[in-house]
């Protein structure tokens, strides 16, 4: 008798447990988190005044008010742990609850970088065997968000027999944290970074991923983006609200791509329903930068309530179409030039299983095409993009 008690205890004990790990994560990230990150631009240089200032000019920029919300520490915050174990921040970062508070102050939430091996990716201090003590450390700083590299957590990993093993250790890695966050009852957006591995979108709902990394890093070149943005086919079925695929950061303003390239780059982001993380230097923006950061057609594609990614609808040689279905019936569409010469991009409405008249608009223009039938053909820039919104 006293078993079954117990084991009906334990069982009510684990529904209950698995019924907060859902609710908070369908709560967390119900849209692609939006935000900025320090590494793609900062790296190491990454400081206390510099993410002030990140947070102001989110704020001037107009950046908070189009939807961004996040101000991501990356990698290198970290000194060593103290007597009791409990993790120090280095002299860039004087005092974190008070950068917290700064950073809430203007209506922004703050987020931090750590993982579960003994180091992180840039040889800094990890998590690995004080995952408890880290997210209550994080939880009274004030962290709302909590992007988890594996790195050197590799190193556990390799050691063992058998692949299968190895791959349930990384599991079980990201799942200890993900508890020790929802144990400290404060919502804490939780990022997974492993840079896709083992299929990472099959298992990351599961282990508390609000978004996983479905690639290597990105870097600030049409060739990089482009490998990682076009590369993203048949993930769509894994992301919705609470959990969503991540190509990596934006490079948006970085400078080693056109105009036309970083169009691409935030269109086909927003086609994935990817998180937007500005990795660039808020503080100083060409108003070009502004206005392909904070156009607000694009970024309602990228936040559609709805939460479907996209996919490739067709492609014709270097041209290619993809969709994303929207809550109100309509489709976004990108046609996508991937050729390094002007090309003529085609979208064919029975693509889209649309038959008959349909009402176009030019997202980027900001134009209304009107009612078209059958086809819309339209010259595009080298490595550019014709951003669509469709409706019957
Ligand atoms: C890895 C990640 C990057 C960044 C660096 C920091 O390379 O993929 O996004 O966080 O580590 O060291």
């Amino acid at each position: 008798m006293k078993t079954l008690k117990a084991i009906s205890l334990l069982i009510f004990a684990s529904l209950a447990l698995s019924v907060t790990t859902r609710a908070q994560s369908t709560t967390l990230a119900a849209t692609p988190p939006m935000g900025w990150n320090s590494w793609n631009h900062f790296a190491e240089k990454v400081d206390d005044a510099g993410v002030r200032a990140a947070a102001d000019a989110m704020v001037s920029s107009g950046m908070r008010d189009a939807g961004y919300v996040y101000i991501n520490i990356d990698d290198t915050w970290e000194a060593g742990r103290d007597d009791k174990g409990i993790i120090q921040t280095n002299k860039k970062f004087p005092d974190m609850k008070a950068l917290a508070d700064y950073v809430h102050s203007k209506g922004l939430k703050l987020g931090i970088y750590s993982g579960p091996g003994p180091k992180t990716c840039a040889g800094f201090e990890g998590s690995y065997q004080h995952e408890v003590q880290d997210a209550q450390t994080y939880a009274a700083w004030g962290i709302d968000y909590l992007k988890y590299d594996l790195c050197s957590f590799t190193r556990f990993m390799d050691r063992e027999h058998s692949a299968d093993h190895g791959h349930q250790m990384m599991l079980d890695a990201y799942e200890k944290m993900h508890n020790a966050l929802v144990a400290t009852g404060r919502p804490i957006v939780f990022s997974l970074c492993q840079y896709g591995w083992q299929d990472v979108w099959k298992w990351g709902p599961s282990v508390g991923g609000n978004l996983w990394r479905t690639t290597g890093d990105i870097e600030d070149k049409y060739e990089s983006m482009a490998r990682i943005g076009f590369g993203q086919l048949s993930l769509a079925k894994y992301a919705g609200p609470g959990h969503w695929n991540d190509p990596d950061m934006l490079e948006v303003g970085n400078g080693g791509m056109t105009g036309d390239e970083y169009r691409t780059h935030m269109s086909l982001w927003a086609i994935l329903a990817a998180p937007l993380l500005a990795g660039n230097d808020l503080s100083k923006m060409t108003p070009e930068t502004v206005a392909i950061l904070t156009n607000r057609d694009v970024i309602a594609i990228d936040q559609d309530i709805a939460g479907h990614q996209g996919d490739r609808i067709s492609a014709l040689g270097l041209t290619e179409d993809w969709g994303r279905k929207l809550a109100d019936g309509s489709i976004a569409v990108g046609i996508f030039n991937r050729n390094d010469a002007p090309a003529e991009g085609v979208l064919r409405f029975e693509d889209l299983g649309l038959k008959g008249r349909v009402h176009v608009r030019d997202v980027w223009a900001g134009k209304d095409l009107g009612e078209l039938e059958r086809e819309y053909r339209v010259q595009i820039p080298a490595h550019g993009v014709v951003l669509l919104r469709v409706s019957k």
